[in-house]
């Protein structure tokens, strides 16, 4: 695009959408160009901030008419740099986060229609509300929005129960690359009326189409959610907790995550106060005794979801942990007995991303198996890794019970000892950097050979694309090629991502 294109566009995108909603001040600009992860640095053109479905239109028109490439964007919380601009200068931000309508609450239907830019938090507030559940779960739920959710096909923690953010989505209303509006906005449980047009959009990270609306699915509220943390001596006997887990409790278990030693460890260096707190709601329930929180354990967060009441979750997760520790599965365990011990539990857990960012540089993986060979790769992986890169930490921990694993790797704590906080970050950084193409190689080379995925839930972005092609067949990524071209012609919707 060249600079009097680049100005054309802008000075018509005023007129569309007023001065306020067109930004271009450094300043403006600065937060928006850079991932959550702060591993991704770019620069752009502008940051516009459509306010309609019509507005959004518009602009990707005048997209096209100037050659301007636009780089779709919701809370910017996606872990793969798949809304951060490139280096040029040249690319337009849009930002999808000020479409906030609530268009349609129907409860007889169990369905909320929202515009793309509604929070995550927000839709949950909005389905309890109506006495129901949205089920989609994540840490960053209070700024990701519901654009984004679809855009990435979010996974989180209620997945094991309910699915991902394809699974809790009727319909859809997509801005085209051309600029057309489609209203899809179906809240049907069944339609089979030709391709599946919706699920061709979600999960497609802003590169064929910009997502303005979408009907979500919502479920009755269980009575009762309970929550244990709970000890195990490797990842087989989580595995092991989990078909013991499943065959009581079927569909009442709704989440069931692992956490590696060095994972929860991570907590404790840099969030103290967070493992404090959940050593004192542990120690009330055990009488003193925190020494899961303490000690260095694997461990797995089990919650069940009870259509009657509380006790009744706890009863059951008591049973299924009595079973346990009978076939001597687990070690210690603790079972929340009101909803602030729940919540000081998941704390935990939702800590690590949060205390990993603060200790510095990470390879974050995000990889998904099948769960007949999630230990086996989890033994072999860290059996390897620790070979190759000795010291080096292994954060892994997640959605254990969707076959998803964040895989991720520290730089060796050792490389750091006695230095202060900036020099800690700049040698992890530098560490990461160095090695940080091997490890993915490791890992993702061992995840292919057993039929796995390279991204479970946070997609490619511009992180994974470059291991997208050197693993995926020739023939999908010749589809995929095939796909942007006849939607995107013009190479308009975020070029550089996903392909
Ligand atoms: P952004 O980061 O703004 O964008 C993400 C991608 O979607 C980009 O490619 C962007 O171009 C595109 N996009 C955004 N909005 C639209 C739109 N309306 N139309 C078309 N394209 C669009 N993810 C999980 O799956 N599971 C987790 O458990 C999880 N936990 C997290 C915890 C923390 C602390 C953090 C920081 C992130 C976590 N994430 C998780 C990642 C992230 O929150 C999700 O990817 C989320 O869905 C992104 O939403 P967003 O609005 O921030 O999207
Ligand atoms: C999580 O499961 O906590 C998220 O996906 C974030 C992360 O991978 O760090
Ligand atoms: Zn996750």
């Amino acid at each position: 695009m060249s600079t009097s294109n680049n100005a054309l566009f802008l000075e018509q995108a005023v007129q569309l959408l007023g001065e306020r909603a067109v930004k271009t001040a450094l300043s403006d600009l600065e937060p928006y160009c850079v991932d959550w992860r702060k591993r991704f640095f770019g620069k752009a053109a502008a940051i516009l901030y459509p306010r309609t479905t019509e507005q959004v239109a518009g602009v990707v028109c005048l997209a096209n008419q100037h050659g301007v490439a636009l780089v779709p964007q919701g809370g910017n919380t996606g872990l793969s740099g798949g809304a951060t601009p490139d280096a040029s200068g040249t690319q337009v931000i849009l930002s999808l986060s000020r479409l906030q309508a609530v268009r349609h609450q129907d409860p007889a239907n169990k369905t909320l229609t929202v515009e793309a830019g509604v929070t995550l938090k927000q839709v949950q507030e909005l389905a309890d509300g109506m006495q129901l559940l949205f089920p989609l779960s994540l840490g960053a739920e209070g700024s990701a929005t519901i654009g984004g959710n679809l855009a990435t096909n979010a996974g989180g923690t209620g997945v094991l129960r309910y699915g991902n953010a394809r699974d809790l989505c009727l319909g859809v209303e997509v801005v085209s690359a051309s600029g057309e509006i489609w209203n899809g906005l179906r809240g049907l449980r069944k339609d089979n009326t030709g391709y599946d047009l919706r699920d061709l959009f979600i999960g497609s990270e802003g590169t064929l189409g910009l997502i303005t609306a979408a009907v979500l699915k919502l479920f009755p509220k269980p009575a009762g959610v309970m929550t244990a943390l709970i000890q195990v001596a490797s990842p087989r006997h989580a595995f092991e907790l989990l078909q013991l887990a499943q065959a009581k409790c079927d569909a009442a278990l709704t989440g069931f995550e692992y956490m590696s030693a060095e994972s929860t460890q991570v907590v404790i260096d840099h969030f103290p106060e967070v493992a404090r707190h959940g050593a004192q709601i542990i120690g009330g329930i055990l009488g003193g005794n925190n020494s899961m929180v303490a000690e260095r354990s694997d461990s797995v967060l089990m919650e069940i979801s009870h259509p009657e009441s509380e006790s009744a979750a706890t009863s059951m997760l008591e049973t299924v942990i009595g079973q346990a520790l009978d076939q001597q599965i687990v070690g210690d365990a603790i079972v929340a007995q009101s909803i602030a011990q729940s919540s000081a539990l998941w704390h935990l857990r939702e800590a690590i991303t949060l205390a990993a960012a603060e200790d510095g540089a990470q390879v974050k993986l995000d990889i998904a198996l099948p769960l007949s060979r999630l230990v086996t790769f989890i033994d072999q992986v860290n059996r390897e890794m620790l070979a190759a890169f000795p010291g080096v930490r292994l954060h892994n921990f997640g959605h254990f019970g969707d076959g998803n694993l964040h895989y991720n790797i520290g730089a060796p704590q050792h490389l750091a000892a006695g230095k202060s906080v900036q020099e800690r970050r700049a040698i992890y950084l530098d560490y990461i950097q160095t090695h940080e193409e091997a490890i993915r190689r490791l890992v993702h080379d061992r995840v292919m050979a057993m039929n796995g995925s390279i991204s479970a839930e946070h997609g490619l972005g511009q992180l994974r694309k470059a291991e997208a092609w050197r693993l995926k067949s020739p023939v999908e990524l010749a589809l995929m090629k095939r796909i942007k071209q006849a939607l995107d012609p013009n190479g308009i919707l975020n070029p550089g991502k996903v392909l």
